[in-house]
């Protein structure tokens, strides 16, 4: 009996090592591992680049206060600038820490600017940015506000997609649009690049901030640094996490000048944003994920992989829907309930996860193997083979 609280329901699997994209389960068996932490390891399990990282930052300093200059972050928040649209960095240490502060910082502009009652946050409907009591009450799913009252103010919410929704849910108290670009646990939905564009023309027009969530689709996972820049608009915040880290927790958000003048000393804050150990693995993370022939690679393998995938729905029309995704940030909408096919997925020793909408996530390391996506590709055959 476990005395861990029953928040999750766990599969009854645990492991003892992780190479690449392969783990190596404590009952003897070999996985291959298209979960890897929920688009976390972008580089795979003990990348070696990422080990002698960590093992040399542990052996200098793990941990001082953000009352003192912390050169580790200095040296990524400076990549991250160079890099990106972001002009402005503040370290976290989670998805939904970064989110927060992404609204915190929407917020505060506004009042920096003498506007404070432009402060509510459009989202949509049953999206997901984490799961802290502002974070919920942001997608306002049942599941996850249910019994966690009172509600928490400030969000609206429009139809994914829908740009009539979107403009009837726009009032002149609108400081933020925050969404998903492609939206992962809502089901890997991907926005089309015209939504996109319209409404970051809304935006604007009606001087409202844009809010790209990039915690999972972000990081080169779309195989580009941002699954926005697919669309080329240009957001005002971002917040990251996940794959940043490489499988340390971290988290980040990215702004503009503009927004980030409002950001003075006190508004915010975090014990261990950006802490030394994190900065270590994040530097040797998007050294190698900002190279141009490292997404270039991403894009490449993830265009085999979403053809291979198309072929198989073809080959069974009645067992796939959809395949659905930009990159490495990949899909299967299925006709039925998908834990059949996870569980059959994992019988053949393929590692997947679900979404909503009946999902089969596919979420491999950006650094994967074209024989790995062979082999993935195969199981995922048989299996429809044994499900048709
Ligand atoms: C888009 C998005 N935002 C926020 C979060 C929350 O991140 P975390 O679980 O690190 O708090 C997630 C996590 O899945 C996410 O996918």
């Amino acid at each position: 009996m476990s005395s861990l609280a029953n928040n999750y329901n766990r599969r009854r699997l645990s492991f003892k090592k992780g190479k690449g994209s392969f783990l190596y389960s404590t009952n003897g068996k070999k996985y291959l591992d298209f979960v890897q932490g929920i688009a976390v390891n972008s580089l795979g399990h003990a990348c070696p680049k990422l080990v002698s990282a960590i093992n040399k930052q542990s052996k200098k300093i793990w941990h001082v206060s953000n009352a003192f200059i912390i050169p580790e972050g200095e040296k990524l928040a400076r990549k991250l600038t160079q890099k990106t649209f972001a002009k402005k960095i503040i370290f976290q240490n989670s998805g939904t820490e970064a989110t927060e502060a992404a609204i915190k910082v929407a917020r505060r502009y506004f009042y920096s600017i003498g506007k404070p009652k432009k402060n509510r946050i459009l989202c949509i409907k049953n999206s997901f940015h984490g799961r802290t009591i502002a974070a919920i009450f942001a997608s306002n799913s049942k599941k996850m506000i249910e019994g966690f009252g009172p509600k928490v103010g400030g969000f609206d919410h429009f139809e994914f997609g829908n740009i009539k929704s979107l403009k009837k849910s726009i009032t002149n108290n609108t400081a933020a649009v925050m969404l998903e670009p492609i939206m992962g646990e809502g089901g890997i939905k991907v926005h089309s690049k015209n939504f996109l564009r319209n409404l970051k023309k809304i935006c604007n027009k009606k001087n409202i901030l844009l809010i790209a969530d990039e915690v999972q689709c972000g990081i080169g996972r779309s195989g580009k640094i941002f699954a926005f820049e697919h669309s080329k608009i240009k957001p005002d915040i971002v917040p990251i996490a996940k794959g940043i880290g490489g499988g340390f927790p971290m988290g980040a958000v990215l702004m503009t000048n503009k927004v980030a003048s409002c950001m003075v000393a006190g508004s915010h804050g975090s014990t261990f944003g950006g802490n030394p150990l994190a900065m270590a693995v994040g530097n040797a993370v998007v050294e190698q994920i900002f190279k141009k022939k490292f997404l270039k690679n991403v894009e490449k393998k993830s265009k085999y992989f979403h053809n291979e995938l198309k072929k198989i729905k073809n080959d069974y029309p009645m067992l796939i829907k959809e395949v659905r995704g930009v990159g490495l940030l990949i899909g299967l909408k299925l006709f039925n309930n998908q834990a059949k096919f996870i569980q059959n997925l994992e019988d053949n020793n393929l590692l997947t996860i679900r979404a909503a909408e009946n999902v089969v996530r596919i979420l491999p390391p950006l650094n994967v193997k074209k024989s790995e996506i062979d082999l993935a590709i195969k199981i995922i055959r048989k299996v429809c083979s044994e499900l048709n």
